[in-house]
């Protein structure tokens, strides 16, 4: 198995953001994950999957669910889900793959596929180095389990007294329902102060820096620009640039 980052905190903190840009330092060819519901991370990447004839994990669910697949009948549930998730919605990139989990499904509904899905994520995951996994705001996507063993766990916060009990919810309810990071790192946003990161830096987690504030960034998003063209010398870009050395994923990164 390569290595697993996720990344989580509340909505809007930038959490999306960070991910697309730190793949930008991932050589090895990533496997992007969106596990939000909205599919912004693959409009910061600049791919439109509908164009592209990509379906999400949830499309290929409902398509089962609704016995559109009759040629595979044959096959046992697991094995046509994976045929199906590998063969529809794998979107393949020079840099990097991107599959999207699409609307929100939880534990409850669908339960046969989602307990085969827990397995089928790790499995397309296995061939690659990498794979990074955007959530949506909140905690609620804890519950689809989509991976159970994360190597690093990215918490983006914003200054609130909120945010910062949102870590230790994060480690309650991961706890709760199995899922083991071996790494917790607490991010800032770009709106924390001075003075803020004073105190993030009391907590017991270890803190890698702020993201930095960029107005051209936002200019990028607003008109559909890939964040991949974003220039290297972008405050936010480099801000993410010292957050991955600092976690020690610098030896797989760019040396810009
Ligand atoms: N470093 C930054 N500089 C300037 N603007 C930023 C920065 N980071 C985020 N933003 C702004 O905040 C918005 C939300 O960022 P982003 O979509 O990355 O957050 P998110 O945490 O993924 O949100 P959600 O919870 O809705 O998924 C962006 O559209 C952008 O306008
Ligand atoms: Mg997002």
């Amino acid at each position: 198995m390569g290595r697993i980052i996720a990344c989580t905190g509340r909505g809007g903190t930038g959490k999306t953001t960070f991910v697309t840009l730190a793949s930008r330092f991932i050589d090895l060819h990533p496997l992007l994950i969106d596990a939000d519901s909205d599919q912004s991370l693959s409009d910061m990447l600049g791919v439109d999957l509908q164009e592209e004839n990509i379906k999400t994990i949830s499309d290929v669910l409902f398509d089962i669910q609704k016995h559109k697949d009759k040629d595979l009948d044959s096959f046992p549930l697991p094995e046509k889900i994976e045929y199906l998730v590998n063969s529809e919605c794998v979107y393949e990139s020079d840099r990097f793959d991107l599959i999207s989990i699409g609307v929100k499904w939880t534990e409850g509904c669908y339960c046969a596929p989602n307990s085969i899905l827990k397995n089928v994520i790790p499995s397309i995951a296995r061939s690659y180095e990498f794979t990074i996994i955007d959530s949506p705001g909140g905690l609620e996507h804890l519950n689809r389990r989509i991976i159970s063993e994360v190597d690093d766990l990215f918490i983006i916060l914003d200054p609130s007294k909120k945010s910062l009990k949102n870590v230790e919810r994060v480690k309650k309810i991961s706890n709760e329902i199995g899922i083991v990071f071996k790494n917790i790192y607490l991010v800032a946003n770009h709106r924390f102060t001075p003075e803020a990161e004073k105190y993030i830096k009391t907590l017991n987690d270890p803190y890698l820096g702020k993201i930095e504030y960029d107005k051209s960034l936002e200019e990028f998003i607003w008109s559909g620009k890939s964040l991949f063209d974003l220039p290297d010398d972008s405050p936010t870009y480099q801000s993410i640039r010292n957050i991955l050395l600092k976690a020690g994923l610098i030896a797989k990164v760019h040396n810009i």
